[in-house]
């Protein structure tokens, strides 16, 4: 199925958890992979797959399938990114377990969290588990990456994200706006390594 319509689909059933109406652009992906530097022992943990617009732009920067790790919720999703990236280990998983879920795979260190979970529609409490999650890796040091979407960057649940990770992680390194992306965004990068 053509990817932008099974997206939709995912959408049309789920829309509070896939959060947008389109997969990220190629443009927004390129800037969501920009400097990093994967290998087996600073692997990649992409959390939300979603179709895989974004994995198809990390998977070329991969030196091997090891250096990677992806997490998804929707099993029709899932099923479908097994087809598309069977090199990569992409586990149907649920991002309030990340830590748990990468520990048990045995792969190397998390230098690497691109996060593209829609944190504004998500409820509360599962934000706040997955925020949870996040200082965990980024305890361990990592560097977190992640997108707003413009249209949605003023709202309450985007401003206390920012808020949260700012007062823990410090100012966050901002991309320029993504125009090319339905909607528009940002990436913001935050490091404790
Ligand atoms: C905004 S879409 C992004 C998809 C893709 N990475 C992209 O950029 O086009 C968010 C994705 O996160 C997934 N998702 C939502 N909540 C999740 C959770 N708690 N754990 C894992 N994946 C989740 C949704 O099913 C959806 O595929």
């Amino acid at each position: 199925m053509n990817e932008n319509l099974q997206f939709l689909r995912a959408f049309l059933k789920n829309p509070g958890k896939v959060g947008a109406i389109a997969p990220s652009s190629p443009e927004l992906a390129q800037i969501m992979v920009s400097g990093l530097e994967p290998d087996r022992d600073n692997i990649i943990l992409e959390l939300g797959v979603g179709t895989g617009a974004i994995t198809k732009f990390i998977e070329p920067i991969l030196p091997d399938g090891d250096s990677y790790l992806g997490l998804e919720l929707d099993p029709k999703l899932h099923t479908s990114l097994r087809l598309a990236y069977p090199n990569l280990k992409i586990i149907e998983g649920n991002a309030c377990d990340a830590y748990k879920i990468h520990k048990e795979t045995g792969l190397g260190k998390v230098k690497y969290l691109v996060c593209c979970l829609p944190f504004v529609s998500l409820p509360r409490h599962v934000a706040e588990q997955i925020y949870g999650q996040i200082d965990l890796f980024m305890n361990d040091g990592c560097t977190l990456r992640l997108f707003q979407y413009a249209h949605g960057y003023y709202l309450p649940p985007a401003l206390k994200l920012r808020e949260r990770m700012r007062n823990l992680y410090g100012k966050s390194n901002r991309s320029r706006i993504v125009l090319k992306n339905v909607p528009p965004a940002y990436t913001l990068t935050w490091s404790t390594i």
